[in-house]
């Protein structure tokens, strides 16, 4: 399948390295400017009950000034509901923040927690936010993702990502990886569309890029750190480069 591979680039930590000084200064909005004008697709950043990084500010102004679309990551909580609700963020991608709404290995429960999720997934579409459910790559998950009416789901690609790590060519990492692929192609069976992101890095990108179900991913942290030592514009344009090698060679070059 031709299609292009979006990349959503994730300014948490922008926000975190600002917060840690308070004040003003490193600017995630003008990260997402940055990352616009470096070849993203989208913005995404994660709202948390903490605000650890990212501020209710942050997301009004986001909302007010990005060109490119947001994707507002969310725990379903009720105060996170109503701030959705009133930006009506292009995409909503529901995260788990705290241990019982996870499965074990981190991705969010869609299949545990099945009632309470509805509401969520609803409320947000009627407003026409593109909801997606940050999952394990786990066909129990996918499914869930199907009888709540999701559209889209975000696989979870952290354990891959500490598996390689740990040792590129081990077993485990063999095993996620090929995890990841089944699940895609099963999303795209199931007629979810597919992202993935968390934890990917230059050495580990091409892999999941590949992946020709696969419509977006999602990467932050990684590209944050990189700035350090050559600046955010040429992590996120070697980022970009890398994911559309891998897509070219997988037969799917750019085509939007
Ligand atoms: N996707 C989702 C749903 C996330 O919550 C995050 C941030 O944890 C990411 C992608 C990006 O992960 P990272 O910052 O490790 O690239």
């Amino acid at each position: 399948m031709k299609r292009h591979l979006r990349l959503g680039v994730n300014i948490d930590h922008v926000a975190t390295i600002r917060n840690a000084r308070g004040g003003v200064h490193p600017d995630p909005v003008r990260a997402a400017r940055m990352a616009a004008a470096a070849g993203a697709d989208g913005i995404t950043a994660h709202l948390r009950e903490d605000r650890r990084h990212i501020s209710d500010n942050d997301i009004e102004r986001l909302t007010a000034e990005l060109e490119i679309p947001l994707n507002f990551e969310m725990a379903a909580t009720e105060e996170m509901l109503a701030i959705a609700l009133r930006h009506r963020p292009h995409a909503a991608c529901l995260v788990p923040e705290r241990r019982e709404e996870r499965t074990t290995e981190g991705g969010l429960d869609a299949a545990g927690g099945h009632n309470h999720l509805m509401e969520y997934v609803t409320k947000l579409s009627e407003v026409g936010s593109r909801v997606s459910l940050f999952v394990e790559a786990d066909p129990v998950q996918l499914e869930a993702a199907v009888a709540l009416g999701a559209p889209v789901v975000e696989l979870h690609t952290g354990a891959y990502c500490e598996a390689f790590i740990e040792d590129p060519e081990s077993d485990r990492t063999k095993d996620c990886l090929q995890r990841i692929r089944d699940a895609a192609a099963f999303a795209e069976k199931l007629g979810l569309e597919c992202h993935a992101g968390h934890g990917l890095t230059f050495d580990t990108v091409g892999s999941i890029a590949v992946i020709p179900s696969v419509a977006e991913l999602n990467i932050g942290h990684f590209l944050v750190g990189e700035a350090i030592f050559g600046g955010l514009d040429s992590s996120i344009r070697r980022m970009r480069a890398l994911m559309d090698k891998a897509r070219a060679e997988a037969g799917g070059a750019r085509s939007a």
